[in-house]
């Protein structure tokens, strides 16, 4: 009896005061095997057991809701609540960043590391306020690898030939330098572009070349480590800011305890998905002696006198300390 008058107390309450949890809509690009795809999910598990009821995350890889460049504008709208897109698709909010897709600016992960801590790192990790979002923090992949139909060992020998690139000035005066032909196409077309050979080549990590299967439909790798493929993981100023004072706290916890996983693994997985791919048989991995990468810096470093404005002299001298 007592029973039946408390469900029917209940079933009369206004929904208004029922507290729903808060939802989080992560959306990203890659496989769940991925640095990227294992951080959102440990994310995910963090927030459920610290905060059960208060919060629920819903992780959508491979971008099932959204692509890229898509995901900033929804999150601006409300449609999604975090995301982390690689540092080379946020030139539209800053140009600040591209600093990060300078050829040959980093010599290797700890130095990108260095610098993402460093007191320039974490200014640019906050300049994206003025157009509404709330950098987070950096996650790793690493460092990007040529992947191509034909053997490539020096710079002249990509001449004429097409790469898809995200969509980054940077990435495109890079090609260009070289005299390849750049193309800005979204991550999730890659597979096809290559396989069809509406392309001849791509650029990026070993995990994404891996999970991807991007090795497949490509037969050389050329092992260049020119460049940094890392990830700023980002929500929306208007989320962030209306959600109560506790639950940001602890929601930034996860997330710092999240990232701090991430970049854990992030070069753990490199290895392991390079070995993988040598192993498959497929692709042959090019490794360049110290002479031949020479060349090739030669070759593309002067992109960075074209961005120095846009990005500015002491931003890239800062990231240059960065490898001491
Ligand atoms: C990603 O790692 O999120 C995608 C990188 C790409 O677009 O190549």
């Amino acid at each position: 009896m007592i029973a039946s008058l408390l469900l029917t107390a209940a079933a009369l309450t206004p929904v208004t005061s029922i507290a729903r949890p808060v939802e989080i809509k992560f959306s990203h690009v890659v496989a769940e095997n991925t640095p990227k795809g294992l951080m959102a999910e440990k994310f995910k598990e963090l927030v459920e057991e610290r905060m059960p009821g208060k919060v629920k995350v819903s992780v959508y890889p491979n971008s099932q809701l959204f692509n890229d460049n898509k995901v900033l504008e929804a999150m601006l709208l409300g449609d999604v609540q975090m995301a982390a897109p690689s540092l080379s698709k946020f030139q539209s909010f800053t140009k600040k960043l591209q600093v990060f897709d300078l050829p040959f600016l980093f010599k290797d992960i700890d130095a990108v590391d260095r610098f993402q801590q460093s007191e320039t790192g974490q200014e640019l990790l906050g300049s994206l306020k003025k157009r509404g979002l709330v950098g987070l923090g950096y996650l790793h992949n690493g460092m990007k690898q040529l992947s191509s139909n034909e053997k490539i060992v020096t710079p002249d020998q990509i001449a004429g030939k097409k790469f898809r690139i995200m969509t980054s000035d940077v990435l495109q005066a890079q090609f260009e330098q070289v005299d390849a032909i750049p193309l800005k196409k979204p991550f999730s077309e890659v597979f096809t572009l290559l396989q069809t050979r509406a392309i001849d080549g791509q650029e990026n990590t070993w995990s994404n070349t891996y999970s991807k299967k991007f090795y497949e439909v490509q037969p050389y790798i050329t092992a260049s480590n020119h460049g940094v493929l890392d990830y700023m993981v980002v929500t929306s100023a208007e989320f962030w800011m209306t959600l109560p004072d506790d639950l940001r706290t602890e929601i930034k916890r996860a997330m710092d305890d999240a990232i701090a996983y991430g970049n854990a693994i992030s070069k753990k997985k490199a290895d392991e998905d390079r070995q993988l791919i040598a192993e498959s048989g497929v692709t042959e991995i090019i490794d360049l002696t110290d002479a031949q990468r020479q060349a090739w810096v030669a070759a593309m470093k002067p992109v960075w006198k074209k961005f120095e404005r846009q990005v500015g002299k002491d931003v890239i001298q800062a990231a240059e300390a960065s490898n001491e």
